[in-house]
């Protein structure tokens, strides 16, 4: 079922494409979705794109289905950049880094011209931290001095593991730590937001605010556009 949402995002998401543009890569299963579509449509068409990537997990994909991929660090602005999102709401402020992308994720919203969100309807809450937790990048050696500083700020902080596939912490593309924060409903993103990169430690957290310009969320019988 959520599988026809995040293909009806996707193919609206890919309608912004155009021909000779550098084009952001989010990470997770809906932007999968996209990266798959995108490769087809350039082949199909014989476009020109250039494509720069969030995570490992993007740019393998996409290299593996033949697009061009080349280094965030060769550009300063990009034109369009897609990524999908866990949580977002009718302000437009979502919360990222389920896939713990976060960071490059946020570099790639910031460069773009043009910021589009994909989800699927599960992912819309009328206030976001109804449903997840804020991740948030730390260096390593920072991690129980994070944990404290969040809990003062009345988060409710744990260091994501590995689950099944590493003991122990996590590391981000990046080599990091992640922190999941619960902060319940968040009424003022935006001040959490720099509250949480004011500590020392923080490398980058999941709120995103005031950079998605357009969100479209996937229903399996239609798409709702947020502008
Ligand atoms: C990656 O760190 C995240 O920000 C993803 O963009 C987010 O988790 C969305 O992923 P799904 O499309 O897999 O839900």
């Amino acid at each position: 079922m959520l599988d026809i949402c995040r293909l009806k995002a996707s193919q609206k998401a890919l309608s912004h494409v155009r021909n000779g543009i550098v084009l952001g890569l989010g990470t997770g299963s809906t932007v999968a979705v996209f990266i798959k579509l995108l490769a087809k449509m350039v082949k199909d068409k014989g476009l020109d794109i250039k494509c720069v990537a969030t995570s490992y997990q993007s740019e393998h994909l996409a290299v593996d289905i033949g697009l061009n991929v080349l280094p965030l660090e060769s550009f300063s602005c990009i034109d369009l950049a897609v990524d999908g999102a866990d949580e977002v709401d009718g302000r437009m402020a979502l919360i990222k880094g389920g896939g713990a992308a976060l960071t490059r994720e946020k570099v790639v919203a910031s460069m773009a011209k043009e910021y589009i969100v994909i989800v699927d309807y599960s992912k819309l809450s009328s206030r976001i931290g109804e449903k997840k937790p804020v991740p948030i990048e730390v260096l390593p050696y920072a991690w129980r001095y994070v944990m404290k500083r969040i809990e003062k700020i009345n988060g409710k902080p744990s260091l994501r593991g590995g689950g099944k596939y590493k003991d122990g912490p996590i590391l981000t593309d990046n080599g990091n730590f992640i922190i999941d924060a619960y902060f319940g409903v968040i009424n003022g993103p935006e001040e959490l937001e720099y509250r949480i990169n004011s500590i020392a430690g923080v490398v980058e957290c999941g709120l995103f605010v005031g950079l998605a310009k357009r969100i479209y969320v996937g229903y399996p019988d239609r798409v709702d556009e947020i502008t």
